[in-house]
C-alpha cells in the first residue's frame, strides 16, 4: 500500500515536517517528482535541515528513502545533500536508493533555465533556476540522460552531445553569466558520488517491496497549484505534483494508492511569478510573512502571503482525492483578533465556487468570512483536547466546508509540535 503526502497550495505547506513525523509508520519514503526546486525543512533534536532531493524520511532509523524515476536529479546538489546528511547521521546514506529512470539535470539545463527566464522579461515564471523546466523538456523531447545511463561506456559522449545541443539553443537567448567549465568539473565529480549510492531498477524495486507487504509513503514536492496540468498555468512547475503523479513517478498502479494526506497552511503563500486570489498587499500580509518567517527554503526569496482560500482548497482536494487533511502553521494566528478566509469568489460580478481557468484573464474578488481568534499561544501543542475552543471551532469549520477530516494539526516547526487526532 502506498499512502501519499502532498501540498494543496503553492508549495511550502510543511511537507518535510509532516513526512519526517509520519515516516516511522512506513518502510520506505519515496519522492516521485520535482527535483532540487523543492526545499523541505526538518527540525529535530536541535538540527534544522533543508532537503532538496533526498526524501524526508532519511533521519528516521531503519527507513529506506527512494528517489523515484519521476524525479530530476542534479548530482551537484545531491552530493552536497549527502555530505550534510552524513554529518548528522553518518550511516543514513546506506538507506538511500535512486531509480535508474530518474533524469539528470546538466549544468547547461541550469543555463537554459536562466536564459529562458531572462528572455521572458516581466512575464518570467520566477523559476528557482535549478534547471527543472529544461530537464523535463528534454525528458518529453526524448533527449534526456538518466541515472541508469551513467554506467554506460559512452556516457561522456552522450553528455557532450546533449551539452552541445544546449549550447546551440542558448545562442537564441539573451546571454547569461555562467562558468560552464567549473560547473562541469563539479558535475562529473558529483557523478562519482552518485555511483556510490545504490542505483536500482525503480519499478521493480517499489513493486517488489509492495508485494512483500512493505508500506510506502510517497512524498510530493511543490503543490497542487503548481502542477503542470492543473495549476495556475503558465506560472507552474514542470511536473505533475498531484496524486496521479505518484503512479507515474514511481511506476505503481492506482490500485496501490491508499490514504492521500493533503497538507495546507492556515493561510496561503506563493513564491515566484503568478498571482493568487487572496493575496494581501497590506499590513496583514506583512504580518503573516513576518510571523510565519515566510522566506523560501531553496532560494531565500520572500514568500507572498494571503488568507486561506477554500475555493482553491476544495479544487485541490477534488483533483487529489484527499482522504485526510494536515493543517500547518496554525500557531501563526495566535496573536490575531480575527481570522479571515474566503469561501467563494465574485468573478465578473457573478458568485462562483470554481477556481478560474486563467487568473490573469478575469477579475476575481474573494468573498471573505471571519472568525474570532483564540489569542493565546498554541506553539508546540500536542493535544487536541487542550486546544482553545476557538481553535477547535476553526478546525471544525474547515472540515464542514471542505468535507474532509483534519487529522493532523501542526503547531510549530519542530518534529514533535503536532496534534494527531
Ligand atoms: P515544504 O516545502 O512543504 O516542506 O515546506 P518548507 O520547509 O519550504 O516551509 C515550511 C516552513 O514552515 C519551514 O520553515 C518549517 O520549519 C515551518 N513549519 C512547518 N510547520 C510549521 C508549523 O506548524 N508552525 C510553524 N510556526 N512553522 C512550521
Ligand atoms: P516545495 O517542494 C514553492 C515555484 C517557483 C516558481 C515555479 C516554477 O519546497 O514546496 P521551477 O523552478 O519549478 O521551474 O519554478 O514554481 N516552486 C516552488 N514554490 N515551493 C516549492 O517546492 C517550489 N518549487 C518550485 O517559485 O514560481
Ligand atoms: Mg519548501
Amino acid at each position: 500500500m502506498v499512502d501519499v503526502v502532498l501540498g494543496l497550495q503553492w508549495g511550502d505547506e510543511g511537507k518535510g515536517k509532516i513526512v519526517d513525523f509520519l515516516a516511522p509508520n512506513y518502510d520506505i519514503v519515496a519522492r516521485f517528482q520535482g527535483g532540487p526546486n523543492a526545499g523541505h525543512t526538518l527540525i529535530f533534536e536541535n538540527h534544522k535541515v533543508v532537503l532538496h532531493t533526498i526524501p524526508s524520511g532519511i533521519f528516521r532509523k531503519g527507513i529506506f528513502n527512494f528517489i523515484g524515476s519521476g524525479v530530476v536529479v542534479d548530482p551537484i546538489t545531491l552530493k552536497r545533500e549527502i555530505k550534510m546528511v552524513k554529518s548528522i547521521m553518518p550511516d543514513a546514506i546506506s538507506r538511500l536508493l535512486i531509480s535508474n529512470g530518474a533524469h539528470l539535470i546538466l549544468p547547461t539545463h541550469r543555463m537554459l533555465d536562466a536564459a529562458s527566464e531572462a528572455a521572458k522579461g516581466k512575464k518570467k515564471i520566477g523559476s528557482t533556476l535549478k534547471g527543472i523546466g529544461p530537464t523535463y523538456m528534454d525528458k518529453t523531447g526524448r533527449n534526456g540522460l538518466r541515472v541508469g545511463d551513467i554506467s554506460l561506456e559512452n556516457f561522456k559522449e552522450r553528455y557532450s552531445a546533449l551539452r552541445d545541443k544546449h549550447l546551440n539553443l542558448l545562442k537564441l537567448y539573451p546571454k547569461v553569466s555562467f562558468d560552464l567549465e567549473a560547473e562541469e568539473q563539479k558535475w562529473f565529480e558529483a557523478i562519482e558520488e552518485i555511483k556510490k549510492i545504490e542505483v536500482v531498477e525503480g519499478t521493480y524495486y517499489i513493486n517488489d517491496a509492495l508485494e512483500q507487504g512493505r508500506k510506502v509513503l510517497a512524498e510530493g514536492a511543490q503543490g497542487t497549484m503548481l502542477d503542470i496540468d492543473f495549476g495556475t498555468y503558465p506560472y507552474v512547475t514542470s511536473s505533475n505534483t498531484v496524486t496521479a503523479g505518484c503512479c507515474i513517478g514511481l511506476g505503481i498502479s492506482p490500485h496501490q494508492v491508499g490514504e492521500v494526506i493533503g497538507i495546507f497552511k492556515a493561510y496561503v503563500t506563493r513564491v515566484g511569478g503568478g498571482s493568487f486570489p487572496t493575496e494581501l498587499f497590506d499590513e496583514q500580509g506583512r504580518f503573516l510573512q513576518e510571523e510565519g518567517h515566510e522566506f523560501g527554503a531553496t532560494t531565500g526569496r520572500p514568500r507572498r502571503c494571503g488568507w486561506l482560500d477554500l475555493v482553491q482548497l476544495r479544487y485541490s482536494i477534488l483533483i487529489n482525492g484527499v482522504t485526510r487533511l494536515a493543517l500547518t502553521k496554525i500557531d501563526i494566528f495566535d496573536k490575531l483578533e480575527q481570522i479571515t478566509y474566503a469561501d467563494k469568489y465574485l468573478i465578473e460580478g457573478q458568485e462562483s465556487r470554481h477556481f478560474p481557468f486563467d487568473l490573469d484573464a478575469v477579475d476575481v474578488e474573494p468573498q471573505y468570512e471571519h472568525l474570532v481568534g483564540w489569542q493565546q499561544s498554541l506553539a508546540g501543542s500536542q493535544s487536541y483536547d487542550a486546544l482553545p475552543e476557538k481553535a477547535k471551532e476553526y478546525i471544525s469549520l474547515i472540515e464542514q466546508k471542505v468535507k474532509v477530516p483534519v487529522q493532523l494539526v501542526s503547531t510549530g516547526a519542530e518534529r514533535e509540535s503536532l496534534v494527531v487526532r
